[in-house]
């Protein structure tokens, strides 16, 4: 018999599931936890077995919802995540997080002089030049990043 420990159900919140395994780590930075209210509980499970394929991690939020930013910032770093909304315990709606052509505002330039940089800072903008592997290009600079899970705003 397989015994398993499951994670509370949520009444409200977000679930963001198969999140590449490791990584849920990284994506409680992106949701920025210390941000929430201290109500709101957050559960965290890494290296769970997958029925999919292999091994994933979960994260699950109460009383949040992302912003498109942030699904953006976990699709960089998690591209096989999905995100669920749950509502009065239900699942409201499901989606897999994808790339978009341009991502606002997540990552910081590595050149540091760029004009994203300077006094009055613009926001950030890269276009996704490469989705497998990721190669983004700065919108301003043209600056090539492959490396960007160590330029997370
Ligand atoms: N009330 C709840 N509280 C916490 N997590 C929930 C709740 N209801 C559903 N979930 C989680 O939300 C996600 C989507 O739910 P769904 O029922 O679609 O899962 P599933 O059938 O396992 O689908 P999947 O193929 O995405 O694994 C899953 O990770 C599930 O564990
Ligand atoms: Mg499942
Ligand atoms: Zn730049």
């Amino acid at each position: 018999m397989v015994r398993e420990l499951k994670i509370v159900p949520i009444k409200n919140g977000t679930v963001i599931d198969h999140i590449n395994n490791g990584l849920a780590l990284e994506v409680l930075r992106i949701i920025n936890v210390q941000s929430l209210d201290k109500d709101s509980t957050v559960s965290i499970a890494m290296h769970v077995r997958s029925a999919k394929h292999g091994w994933k991690d979960i994260v699950k939020v109460e009383n949040m919802e992302l912003s498109p930013r942030k699904v953006n910032a976990i699709a960089l770093i998690a591209p096989t995540a999905t995100i669920s909304i749950i509502r009065d315990f239900k699942v409201q709606s499901k989606r897999n997080v994808d790339l978009p052509d341009r991502i606002v505002g997540v990552l910081k330039c590595p050149n540091p002089n760029c004009i994203t940089h300077q006094p009055e800072p613009v926001e950030s903008e890269f276009a996704v030049e490469s989705r497998r592997p990721v190669v983004l290009a700065c919108a301003y600079c043209e600056r090539v990043v492959d490396d960007f899970r160590q330029h997370l705003a």
